[in-house]
């Protein structure tokens, strides 16, 4: 395989939450250069790195004022070159996140352009108001767009009597991509990066970045203010692929063999298979929504809830392996910072099926074909945060949505289980590394609560355990690593419409890998008619002593004919 990191594994580093050297109750660089050992025993192949930039952190450095220095929350320049050398010391990589959708409103860039006269007023989306509206007041937005951190996506300067565009929060005005002096300073700041050594990029909300003009009004969305908050209206606009083959050029992105990964709202197979063709030189992979949207209630919000349909994830999963089995190519995951657990969310995080269930839903994603991720805590089977309360929640996304769903009255405790079901900060908990009282994350006091569960479920008992989601974990990047089937083998889905059963098989060469994973607390008859190949040997599975015919409650089995 070309590509090197097609036959990679990530691990996500969310630094805020990941491991606090000073004692400030905040993870920091030098924190995580203290823990690469659990990383390497986990056997990763790539890190990429949540956002360590100067930020005011609005969005916990998702707005960025300075994007080629070091937060002092998180260290020095120096503190990263260290990090980047003890990775690849270690045989491993790092990606960078690259947040250039928009900047923070405290960005040199933004603060110029505050200025109408300035060179920098159209590097952002400035706009005068609706005709005939009063200036400020409700509805003289430009257009009737909602951000995604909810309320309208425009904010009103009186300075200059202009509004900006900010998708995200008012903090995070959009830059204005059809400017080319915008473009080559991102292509620059990416270069410099990659001469300070990184690997590659994760690119945030990167179909975003082209905008359909003029910028107009959208269908509202049902139920929230009468604004629009449907992405159709904003994402895949016409330059995307323009922009993405010039950064590509810009950066040498090809020939310096980066690592490139694009998040994207709204993408859907066929657009990924575009972006990731080899011949594109566009993208690596893309992250998609799909899979984790499939228990939302259709065109609502995602706090909307509804029950996981099992059919309808393998439906989805399959389509994807099936879409990217000859061209171009799939990330895997089930977590990241802004995802709730995957244990606590498609599995059953109660005592007594933890551990089997992460470890089921690991290996039905692990062995699928792409580059899977792993997002930290989740290789010990780390759950949801139980929040109860709203005064419990530090993101902006859950605390605006509380506000904003409240007043326009929805039941608060239905707004709060929303919450506890889908909050992102169910997975910005600190890491739980060991039984001590800051869980081995801080000694100080952690800027998120620790969960109290971390005194049973932490790291050094996770590595210490056989049995342990860790080690499970551990085997299946092992796989990865060791067979060619696991990289290559072609998939094909078994019993679609079974709704406990996830069954797959991977194929190549005359050899037969197959998945057979029980998704449920009942036990599960495996079908007659599912071929299990003759002298089958047993890889990896969850339960010590399977029983021939019969998957147990959350039991998995990987077997290789
Ligand atoms: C996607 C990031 O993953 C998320 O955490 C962030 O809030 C938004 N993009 C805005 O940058």
């Amino acid at each position: 395989m070309a590509e090197w990191w097609k036959s990679s594994v990530v691990y996500q580093i969310y630094p805020r939450s990941f491991s606090d050297s000073d004692g400030d109750g905040i993870g920091d660089l030098r924190g995580i250069i203290e823990r690469l050992d659990h990383l390497d025993e986990l056997g990763v192949d790539v890190v990429w790195l949540s956002p360590i930039y100067r930020s005011p952190q609005d969005d916990n450095g998702y707005d960025i004022s300075d994007y080629t220095d070091v937060d002092p929350l998180f260290g020095t320049l120096e503190d990263l070159d260290e990090l980047i050398q003890a990775l690849h010391g270690r045989g491993m990589k790092l990606v960078m996140d690259l947040v250039v959708n928009h900047t923070s409103d405290e960005h040199p860039w933004f603060i110029e352009s505050r200025d109408p006269d300035s060179a920098k007023r159209d590097w952002y989306f400035w706009r005068p108001p609706r005709e005939g509206v009063e200036p400020g007041t409700p509805g003289a937005e430009p257009t009737n767009w909602g951000s995604y951190f909810m309320g309208p996506a425009w904010e009103y300067d009186p300075a200059s009597g202009e509004y900006f565009l900010h998708l995200f929060s008012r903090k995070q005005p959009d830059l204005n991509w059809e400017n080319p002096e915008v473009r080559q300073a991102v292509y620059a700041m990416m270069n410099w990066w990659v001469d300070r050594g990184v690997d590659g990029f994760r690119m945030d909300v990167i179909n975003l970045i082209s905008k359909t003009l003029p910028l107009a009004d959208g269908e509202p969305s049902p139920g929230l203010g009468g604004l629009c908050y449907d992405p159709a209206t904003v994402v895949n606009g016409p330059r995307l692929e323009e922009f993405l083959k010039e950064m590509n050029a810009a950066v040498g992105i090809g020939e310096r063999q980066l690592f490139t990964v694009g998040e994207m709202l709204m993408v859907d197979v066929e657009h990924a298979r575009r972006y990731t063709a080899a011949d594109a030189g566009e993208l690596g992979m893309v992250f998609t929504f799909e899979h984790v949207t499939l228990d939302q209630q259709p065109g609502l919000s995602k706090f909307d809830l509804k029950p996981l349909h099992l059919p309808d994830l393998k439906a989805n999963l399959a389509q994807w392996q099936e879409g990217l089995a000859d061209e171009g190519w799939n990330s895997l995951y089930w977590n990241n910072h802004d995802q709730p657990r995957i244990v606590s969310r498609f599995g059953d995080d109660s005592e007594q099926y933890r551990v089997t269930s992460a470890k089921t839903l690991g290996t039905v994603l692990h062995l699928l074909r792409g580059t899977p991720y792993v997002y930290q805590g989740e290789e010990i089977g780390m759950t949801n945060a139980g929040y109860t309360d709203i005064e419990q929640y530090a993101d902006i996304e859950s605390v605006n949505y509380y506000a904003l769903a409240t007043s326009a009255g929805l039941p608060v405790p239905e707004v709060l289980n929303g919450l506890a079901v889908k909050s992102r900060d169910n997975a910005r908990t600190p890491v739980q590394w060991d039984a001590s009282p800051g869980a081995g994350f801080s000694t100080g006091v952690p800027w998120l609560p620790v969960n109290p569960n971390h005194r049973s479920i932490n790291a050094a008992a996770a590595r210490a355990d056989a049995g342990s989601v860790f080690h499970h974990y551990r085997r299946l990047i092992e796989l990865r690593h060791r067979l060619e089937i696991v990289r290559e083998g072609r998939f094909a889905l078994l019993e679609p419409d079974h709704e406990q059963l996830f069954a797959y098989t991977r194929s190549l060469e005359g050899r037969t890998l197959l998945v057979l994973a029980n998704l449920s607390g009942q036990a599960v008859d495996v079908p007659a008619g599912l071929s299990v190949p003759p002298d089958a040997e047993l890889l990896l599975g969850t339960h010590a002593e399977p029983e021939p015919g019969v998957l147990a409650p959350w039991e998995s089995r990987v077997l290789l004919g």
